[in-house]
C-alpha cells in the first residue's frame, strides 16, 4: 500500500530500507532518496518502524525463553 502519496512509496519500500535506518524516520527517507512534503505520512512510517522494532524484539524473547 502506498504510505507517501507526495513521493509515492509504499510500505514495502519502508520495510526494505528499514533495517539499513535505525528506527529513524527521517533515515526512511533519507535512504529513499525523498524528502517529507506535507508530512502526513510521518505517523504511518513511524508506526511501520515500530512495528518491525516489535517483531524484532518478540524473536529475541522467543528465541531466549525457548528449552536449548
Ligand atoms: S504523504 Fe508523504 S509527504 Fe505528503
Amino acid at each position: 500500500m502506498y504510505v507517501c502519496l507526495c513521493n509515492g512509496f509504499t510500505d514495502r519500500q519502508v520495510r526494505g530500507v528499514a533495517p539499513n535506518v535505525k528506527c529513524s524516520a527521517a533515515g526512511v527517507y533519507r535512504a529513499l532518496g525523498v524528502r517529507p512534503q506535507c508530512g502526513k505520512c510521518v505517523p504511518t512510517v513511524r508506526e511501520i518502524l515500530r512495528d518491525l522494532a516489535q517483531v524484532t524484539s518478540d524473536d529475541g524473547l522467543a528465541s531466549a525463553a525457548s528449552p536449548a
